[in-house]
C-alpha cells in the first residue's frame, strides 16, 4: 500500500487562510493529510467537519480523531453537504476544501478494482447504491462504451477498446483481465508510453460510474448554502473536465457578483512538488470568495 501525499498544501493553507476558532469542512478527506492540518489552525475552538464516501477511509480517521470533540467526521457525498449539515447541526463554515479524485491508497488497494495492477473484483464504486462496473460491462452498448471512454478518459483509442471490451464482456471479471483486454487492443507504441494503456479507460470508468462531474456540479451550485459570507472555498483538480466545471461554476457565481474569484489562472504544483510526488503534475487549483 502507498502511502497518499497530500498535494499543494501549503498553497490550500494559503487561500483557504483557516484562522484560529474558524470553521472548516474538507469534503473529500482521506488520508486526512489536509484536514490534519486545518485541524491544527482551527484549534480547539474551532470546528471541523470531515466527509468522505470512502467507509474505510472515514474508520481511521474516526479512529485516529476519537479524542478531538470538535471534529465531525461522516461517511457521505460532498454533494450532499447541505443535507449532511442540516443532519447535524453544523454551521454554514469559513472554508470549504473539495480535493478532488481518489487517493493513490484508494487505487492502489481498495479491493474494489479501481487498481489494473491487482487482481480485483470490478466494483469501481464506493457508493453500495451504485452500479457496479461489472453489471455496466455487462449491460453497455459499444458505441456507450466508447463514448465514455473518448469523454471521461479523453482516450485516443476508444473505439478499439470498446469493442475489445463488448467481445469479451463475459470473460472479464477482474481489474487485472480488463486491463489486458485494454492493453492487447491498443498499438505496442502505447504499451511503453508515459503511462500504462488501461490508465485513461480505468479513469473515464471511475467518473462516470460515480457520477464525479455531476457531484461536483451539484456542490458548486450550493456554496452559499455551504459557506459564510466571506467564506472560501478551494478545488483541486486532476481532470481537464473537472477543471472547466469549477472554472465555469466560478465565473458565473462571479458574474452574478455572488463571488470572488481569487485565482485567476489555475494554481499548479511547484517542479519541486512533482519531483517528489508526481500525482501533483495534473493538479489544478482554483480558489474564491462567496460574498
Ligand atoms: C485525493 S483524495 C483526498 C486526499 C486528502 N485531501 C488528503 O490530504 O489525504 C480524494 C478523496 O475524495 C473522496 N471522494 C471522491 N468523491 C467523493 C464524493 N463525491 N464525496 C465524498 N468523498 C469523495 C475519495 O474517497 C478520496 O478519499
Amino acid at each position: 500500500m502507498t502511502a497518499h501525499v497530500s498535494v499543494l498544501l501549503k498553497e490550500v493553507i494559503e487561500l483557504l487562510d483557516p484562522k484560529r476558532g474558524e470553521i472548516m469542512i474538507d469534503g473529500t478527506a482521506g488520508g486526512g493529510g489536509h484536514a490534519r492540518e486545518l485541524a491544527k489552525i482551527a484549534g480547539p475552538e474551532g470546528r471541523l467537519l470531515i466527509v468522505d464516501w470512502d467507509k474505510k477511509a472515514v474508520e481511521k480517521l474516526k479512529d485516529e480523531f476519537k479524542n478531538q470533540k470538535n471534529l465531525l467526521i461522516v461517511h457521505g457525498n460532498y454533494a450532499d453537504l447541505p443535507e449532511i449539515m442540516e443532519k447535524y447541526d453544523f454551521f454554514k463554515s469559513d472554508g470549504l476544501l473539495l480535493d478532488l479524485g481518489f487517493s493513490s491508497d484508494q487505487l492502489e488497494g481498495s479491493g474494489q478494482g479501481f487498481s489494473f495492477r491487482s487482481d480485483e473484483p470490478l466494483i469501481m464504486t464506493y457508493d453500495e447504491k451504485m452500479q457496479p462496473l461489472s453489471d455496466f460491462l455487462k449491460k453497455a452498448s459499444i458505441e456507450e462504451l466508447a463514448e465514455i471512454i473518448n469523454i471521461y478518459g479523453e482516450e485516443r483509442y476508444a473505439k478499439k477498446i470498446a469493442e475489445a471490451i463488448f467481445r469479451n464482456k463475459h470473460q472479464i471479471s477482474t481489474s487485472r483481465q480488463l486491463a489486458e483486454i485494454i492493453r492487447q487492443a491498443t498499438p505496442k507504441s502505447y504499451e511503453y508510453g508515459r503511462i500504462h494503456p488501461a490508465t485513461r479507460t480505468f479513469q473515464a470508468f471511475r467518473i462516470y460510474l460515480n457520477k464525479e462531474l455531476e457531484n461536483l456540479e451539484k456542490v458548486l451550485g450550493s456554496l452559499e448554502k455551504i459557506l459564510k459570507i466571506g467564506g472560501r472555498v478551494v478545488v483541486i483538480s486532476f481532470h481537464s473536465l473537472e477543471d472547466r466545471i469549477v472554472k465555469n461554476s466560478f465565473r458565473k457565481l462571479a458574474k452574478a457578483g455572488r463571488l470572488k474569484i481569487l485565482t485567476k489562472k489555475p494554481i499548479t504544483a511547484s517542479l519541486e512538488e512533482i519531483k517528489k510526488n508526481p500525482r501533483s503534475r495534473s493538479a489544478k487549483l482554483r480558489a474564491a470568495i462567496i460574498f
